[in-house]
């Protein structure tokens, strides 16, 4: 028999044998006898070497076309073993393939995160630094530092959770974290901003929840005006509503600001013609402000005769209720994914 007709019979040998195997182990089997590093393949093609030379070429052709015929009948088996072994898998675990994948739940910040986080990006570009207060809070930092002495008429309207240690109470405000950020830095000058959590004994409604989250803004230094304060409020309120907002200043009064103010911008949804979300007034408030009063500043350190300062207060659901159209303060404590799934 000459050399190529060894070849052709090889080649023959090789797909009745593959034919014959069944499975993945005698597929193996197979592999390793035809195509293995010591396989009857690659020993026909080391034959070359011994052939003599006007014989080589056409040997070399035929025994590469073998190789490779081999190869690929080797690997259309193993995909058909393979298609045959996953089809009889399905049938016995009754699995559907075309179905669906199930979508994995991603989760995202909650929209009170995501709005406190981009109040204190803008303020912290304006170079305010995000100074944490305390939740459990004394009635002394809470109340009188900031100007509410016992008794003050104001104090009735932060409803007050008590602890079962007398004069320790749960935040009604961040207003305390002003004197614990004096302290921490007098004489300096400041710029800083507090979010955090508050709580109120208070009957949960639309409007009010007995947990919310307030943005504290207070700057100390020399010669701060109440100019600073609306140009500092103007920038703030033009990045989170867009360019051009107008801002309104209402006298009011908060016992640690003197004087005090109620700010309005124009309302984002009709721009101040009147509309149901700004009830029909073309305002919508956004904060209460003020400078700071000069009990406060010297409970802080500051003697009010050199320094002077701003600060403001604001509740960031109520942001978030103005910007994404919420009207239920209590959508975003209720843990109902349908909301949050929205932001
Ligand atoms: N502490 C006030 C409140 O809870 C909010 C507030 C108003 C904070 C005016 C301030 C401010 O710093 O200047 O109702």
């Amino acid at each position: 028999m000459s050399e190529l007709q060894e070849l052709h019979q090889l080649h023959h040998q090789a797909e009745a044998e593959l034919a014959d195997a069944r499975n993945a182990g005698q597929l193996e089997t197979w592999r390793i006898k035809w195509l293995g590093r010591k396989g009857l393949v690659p020993a026909a093609v080391k034959k070359i070497g011994g052939l003599p030379r006007e014989e080589r070429a056409a040997y070399g052709q035929a025994v590469n076309q073998l190789k490779q015929a081999v190869q690929a009948a080797f690997e259309a088996r193993q995909q058909a073993l393979k298609e045959k072994a996953v089809a009889a898998e399905l049938q016995v675990q009754g699995f559907d393939p075309t179905l669906p994948g199930r979508r994995p739940h991603i989760g995202r910040l909650h929209p009170s995160s995501a709005t406190m986080r981009e109040i204190s990006r803008i303020f912290a570009h304006m170079g305010f630094e995000i100074y944490t207060g305390r939740d459990v809070e004394t009635d002394e930092y809470n109340f009188q530092l900031v100007n509410f002495p016992k008794g003050h008429p104001a104090r009735d309207m932060q409803d007050t959770f008590h602890t079962t240690v007398p004069d320790v109470i749960l935040r009604t405000h961040t207003t305390p974290g002003q004197i614990r950020a004096m302290r921490d830095y007098a004489p300096e000058p400041i710029r800083l901003i507090l979010p955090g959590k508050c709580y109120r004994y208070e009957q949960i409604s639309a409007r009010s929840e007995m947990m919310f989250h307030q943005i504290e803004g207070l700057a100390v230094g020399k010669n701060i005006t109440f100019a600073d304060l609306k140009g500092t409020l103007q920038a703030f309120v033009d990045q989170l509503f867009g360019q051009g907002r107008q801002l309104r200043f209402r006298a009011s009064h908060f016992p640690f600001t003197e004087p005090s103010a109620e700010v309005d911008v124009d309302c984002i949804l009709c721009g101040g013609k009147g509309c149901r979300v700004c009830k029909y007034t073309g305002w919508l408030e956004i904060l209460g402000c003020g400078m700071v009063h000069p009990n406060v500043l010297r409970n802080g350190g500051y003697d009010p005769d050199i320094y002077s300062g701003y600060a403001f207060g604001m509740g960031p659901e109520r942001i978030a209720m103005l910007l994404h159209g919420v009207d239920d303060i209590r959508y975003f404590f209720s843990n109902d994914v349908r909301f949050l799934e929205q932001f």
